[in-house]
């Protein structure tokens, strides 16, 4: 669904707050969305901004569920479908995005957020960066940027990733527009790391259609419905950016990193800015989520994955649950190696069978306490490449981080009888027939 009619079908449902007491884009507005546990709000009164700040919309796998059209349980199965069969985008002639233009740039007019004291400074957090690589084409994927002057700001672009890769390699300036204000659809897909060279925009637009537009000083295409577009030039000068909190809800040092020269903005006539808080929900559910359907991949190469589910209390990014319809004894085992293989840094995992709500941590639990044997389904492997988020892993420099991983096949046992593992559930009554008085 569209930005827009997505929010409108929010406030209907009495999902969306909206925050009318002034509050200051500095501190106070990050604070009340904290507060407020990251539920869709729109604060429609920013202290000395025309321009109302919304954020919050991916918080939530059931708000998330919504903006695809499915339920949560559906979410895998669509991120899966846009991912094996990406559709190219329709490039209209006209968007929303452009219905105000501006050439004499000033980032002092938007209402960027500083989020926490000490940051480096004022960020963008729900910066998605839309690129082209010659050999590989169209990219899309989140960098955070601290404004650094009028028109600039420092980007980070993580090494190997595909926004530093072609950064790399370019000459000179790299063209790129920076869309702030986006669909579910746009900030699933551009969470995504598909293999180079498939076009996050065709993913997009798989998950529901988004038409691009043309930008209007450079050669690439946007989602024509964004709310604010920066189009300008990452450059091959570096400057500071820094400190930022990251996904561990720690705060990542400064570095040297491009700057990017912002040339014009263009908005919709009531633009509004999207703000996204580092390190709490919503940036950690856009960043586990897109691990799923690589996970569950793999595990349909060696068993039948029904799902999985990569959990918030590992950080969004270190552990994942993952369910079978089991056929074979060691399918629980096999899945948990390939579990490892989807996701690089995973370092526990739980199997579980079809009949466990993957998503509700006492379930997991459950299953682990009458399924799981440890002489049996235990598996240990030691001394692996793991993820350089784990404090507890061994960190050596320019080496990748090495941690011990741990794998439970809580799955039942086949061949014994079903009915020992079945959980029983009491008849159901109608209660108001026994309370009316
Ligand atoms: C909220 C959020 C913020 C992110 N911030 C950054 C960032 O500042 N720099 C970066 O390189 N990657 C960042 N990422 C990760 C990239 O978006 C992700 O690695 C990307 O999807 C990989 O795709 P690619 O291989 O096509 O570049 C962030 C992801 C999310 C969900």
């Amino acid at each position: 669904m569209r930005l827009r009619p997505f929010l409108d079908e929010l406030e209907k449902s009495g999902k969306l707050v909206r925050v009318k007491r002034e509050v200051s884009h500095e501190y106070e507005l990050a604070n009340v969305m904290n507060a407020l546990g990251e539920r869709p709000a729109i604060f429609e009164n920013v202290r000395g901004f025309d321009m109302p700040v919304f954020g919050g919309i991916a918080s939530d796998r059931g708000i998330i569920a919504k903006g695809l059209g499915t339920g949560r349980e559906g979410i895998l199965k669509k991120l899966m479908g846009a991912l094996r069969d990406p559709v190219e985008p329709e490039v209209v002639s006209k968007g929303a995005c452009q219905e105000v233009v501006t050439k004499d740039v000033d980032l002092d007019r938007l209402p960027i957020l500083k989020h926490l004291p000490g940051d480096g400074g004022r960020y963008t957090s729900a910066s998605i960066a839309v690129i082209k690589d010659p050999d590989t084409g169209r990219n899309m994927s989140y960098h955070r940027m601290m404004q650094i002057g009028k028109d600039r700001l420092t980007a980070r672009l993580i090494p190997k990733r595909q926004a530093r890769t072609t950064y790399d390699k370019t000459d000179g300036d790299l063209e790129v527009a920076i869309c702030i204000g986006s669909s579910i659809p746009v900030l699933l897909a551009a969470s995504l790391g598909p293999p180079s060279g498939v076009d996050e925009l065709s993913i997009a637009n798989a998950l529901d259609e988004t038409p691009l537009v043309k930008c209007i000083t450079k050669d690439l295409e946007v989602p024509a419905d964004t709310e604010i577009v920066l189009e300008g030039r990452i450059t091959k000068e570096l400057g500071p950016e820094g400190p930022f909190v990251d996904l561990t809800e720690t705060r990542d040092f400064e570095r040297q990193e491009p700057v990017v020269v912002i040339d014009a903005i263009t908005m919709r006539k009531d633009a509004m800015y999207q703000a996204l808080l580092p390190g709490r929900l919503e940036h950690k559910t856009l960043m586990g989520m897109p691990k799923e359907p690589t996970i569950c991949n793999e595990v349909s190469k060696v068993a039948k994955c029904r799902n999985a589910y990569v959990t918030m209390g590992g950080g969004s990014w270190l552990h994942a649950v993952v369910q079978i319809d089991k056929q074979s004894e060691e399918d629980g085992k096999r899945a948990i190696d390939a579990a490892f293989r989807g996701h690089k840094s995973l370092k526990h995992v739980w199997v579980v069978d079809k009949d466990v709500d993957i998503y509700n941590p006492l379930a997991v639990e459950w299953a682990v306490a009458t399924r799981f044997q440890a002489g049996k389904g235990l598996v240990v492997r030691e001394n692996q490449p793991g993820s350089s988020l784990d404090p507890s892993a061994i960190h050596e420099p320019g080496k990748k981080a090495l941690t011990d991983k741990m794998g439970l096949d809580a799955t039942k046992r086949l061949g014994i009888d079903p009915k020992k593992y079945k959980k029983v559930s009491y008849g159901k009554v109608i209660l108001g027939e026994y309370l009316e008085r």
